[in-house]
């Protein structure tokens, strides 16, 4: 047995990578072995069943993993799936809607975009767009961490399965902790990495995607590393990932992804949703108001405005928690002050009330 080295307890609430289980870090301390051998490929595909599972997405679901990080994941699904003679229609209400167009451009993929900046999505419009705009796809964040809105994926999901319109979803920083059906919504496509609701370390990324949608997969990439039919395909006949994995990653990941499913996803949800409301009755007590209204938010994650509060600025706030071991995230709205605080990770009510505490003094300080 390895004796581990006593680590200190981080409270993360940046977005992900975050707080990870003492059985997460451990897991990364494994035999050498070479990623070429029969036991690491059943590493992955158990990896592969988990995340599936994860989403309930049975049989009819398969899944690839990429040796990157969400933004792999985001750039695999979006390349891989649509081709020239493709056209989707992209939700573009926060930076990472935003990111999705930016794929497209790089690609040269048409793509038209709907939303800006922190509006909530109108599915109405969304619908009647979807309509008469001729779109094979439709691409949408399920919750923009960039503001903390939740999006509304079921919704919008009823509107592409009515149409016959192919969904595809990052859903990087929901996926493990807000329940996702990938069946009942019968979702094309989603994105996700393994730092985030799912708490493991960063270093994984992965698409799950329905398998009629493999014939789509294999005539339409115009990519190399991130070409999701060879991924998934090489992964299939030889039990290896293409290029080399993060080896001790992959054995953590499996361990956080066991840690999810005995959890299950409600539980964890249900954990997120009462650490929020901790965090945020906190905030609000002590003064500090948030940029959405309370109907919008996703309960994963808020931005707080940045008010004549912190009158020394965010990186002075920042600084006096991180050496209290308490990380908070700056923000990236752009026509608003803010920064941010997320519950993404191995959190606690009682972690949340340290954190009061201890803005608390920081304010009297
Ligand atoms: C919704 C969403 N999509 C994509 C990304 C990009 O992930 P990464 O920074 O790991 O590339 C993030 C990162 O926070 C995210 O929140």
């Amino acid at each position: 047995m390895i004796e581990m080295k006593e680590l200190e307890r981080k409270i993360l609430l940046n977005p992900g990578p975050g707080t990870t289980s003492k059985a997460v870090k451990e897991a990364l301390v494994v035999n050498d072995i070479c990623p070429r051998e029969e036991e690491f490929g059943d590493l992955m595909t158990e990896i592969v069943e988990g995340l599936i599972k994860i989403g309930n997405g049975g049989d009819a679901y398969e899944a690839c993993l990429f040796s990157a990080s969400g933004t792999g994941a985001m750039e695999a699904m979006l390349s891989s799936a649509l081709s020239a003679s493709s056209k989707v229609l992209i939700i573009t209400n926060g930076a990472y809607g935003i990111r999705m167009k930016q794929i497209c451009e790089s690609y040269h993929l048409p793509y038209e975009s709907i939303h800006e900046f922190g509006n909530f999505p109108d599915v109405g419009l969304i619908k009647k767009r979807l309509r008469n705009g001729g779109f094979s796809h439709l691409a949408m964040i399920h919750h923009e961490t960039s503001t903390g809105m939740m999006n509304p994926l079921e919704e919008i999901a009823a509107c592409c399965d009515e149409l016959g319109v192919t969904l595809m979803v990052d859903a990087m920083s929901s996926y493990g902790a807000c329940p996702v059906d990938l069946q009942k919504l019968n979702i094309g496509y989603l994105a996700a990495s393994s730092n985030k609701c799912i708490h493991g370390m960063a270093g994984l990324s992965f698409v799950i995607f329905r398998k009629d949608l493999i014939s789509e997969l294999k005539k339409s990439s115009g990519n190399f590393y991130f070409d999701m039919y060879k991924q998934w395909s090489y992964l299939k006949e030889k039990n290896q990932l293409r290029f080399t994995p993060p080896v001790q990653i992959c054995y953590a990941f499996k361990q956080a992804i066991e840690e999810t499913l005995a959890e299950t996803v409600p539980a964890r949800w249900k954990r997120y949703q009462s650490n929020w409301e901790v965090l945020y009755q906190g905030m609000n007590e002590l003064g500090f108001s948030f940029y959405l209204p309370m109907e919008q938010q996703s309960k994963i994650l808020m931005a707080i405005k940045l008010d004549e509060k912190l009158s020394h600025g965010f990186d002075h706030f920042h600084d006096y928690l991180f050496e209290r071991n308490i990380t908070v995230y700056p923000g990236v709205i752009p026509e608003s002050k803010t920064f941010r605080m997320a519950v993404i990770g191995d959190l606690y009510t009682e972690d949340m009330e340290r954190v009061i505490s201890v803005v608390r003094e920081y304010l009297k300080a």
